[in-house]
């Protein structure tokens, strides 16, 4: 019994030593692991000067879809029909400005309609220019 005991004490000790020495591989292993997980530390937040690129359009990030920038800067006042704006869906409204072109309406939508209510970007300044358009595409999609 008691050599039993004792050797399951070694077998725990063998354990533990080897537990130890795998303590001590993953201290050489550190630097090598820092290096590793480094970008993470040193990502960025979006618009910070120090991720590099445009401001607003943050390298890597993923752009919004027309849909999402659509609901959350178009919405308001193109499913409303606030200050006269031509409301999703209504194909009549739109027919004349589709004619125009999408060149015409991206335009629009990015640097808005001067004396209306269509401001530039909808006011979604953080919305980069591929955005607005994809947001463009999304309305006139629904639209025709
Ligand atoms: C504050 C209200 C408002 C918001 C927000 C708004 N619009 Fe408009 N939009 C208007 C109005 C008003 C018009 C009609 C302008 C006119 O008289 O031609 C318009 C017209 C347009 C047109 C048609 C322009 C043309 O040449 O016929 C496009 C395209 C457009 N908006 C895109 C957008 C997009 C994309 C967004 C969101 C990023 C957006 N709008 C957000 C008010 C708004």
């Amino acid at each position: 019994m008691i050599r039993k005991v004792s050797a399951l004490v070694a077998i725990a000790a063998a354990l533990l030593a080897a537990s130890v020495y795998a303590l001590d591989l993953t201290d050489a292993q550190r630097a090598d692991i820092e290096a590793r997980i480094k970008p993470v530390g040193e990502s960025c937040l979006q618009g910070d000067a120090s991720c590099g690129g445009p401001a607003g359009a943050v390298a890597g990030a993923v752009a919004r879809s027309g849909e999402d920038v659509y609901n959350a800067a178009c919405m308001a006042c193109h499913a409303t029909g606030a200050g006269g704006a031509p409301l999703v869906g209504d194909t009549a409204a739109w027919g004349d400005r589709i004619a125009q072109g999408m060149d015409v309406l991206y335009v629009a939508g990015i640097e808005g309609v001067p004396g209306t209510g269509m401001i530039a970007k909808g006011g979604c300044m953080s919305c980069s220019d591929e955005e607005i358009k994809a947001a463009v595409d999304h309305m006139v999609e629904n639209s025709q």
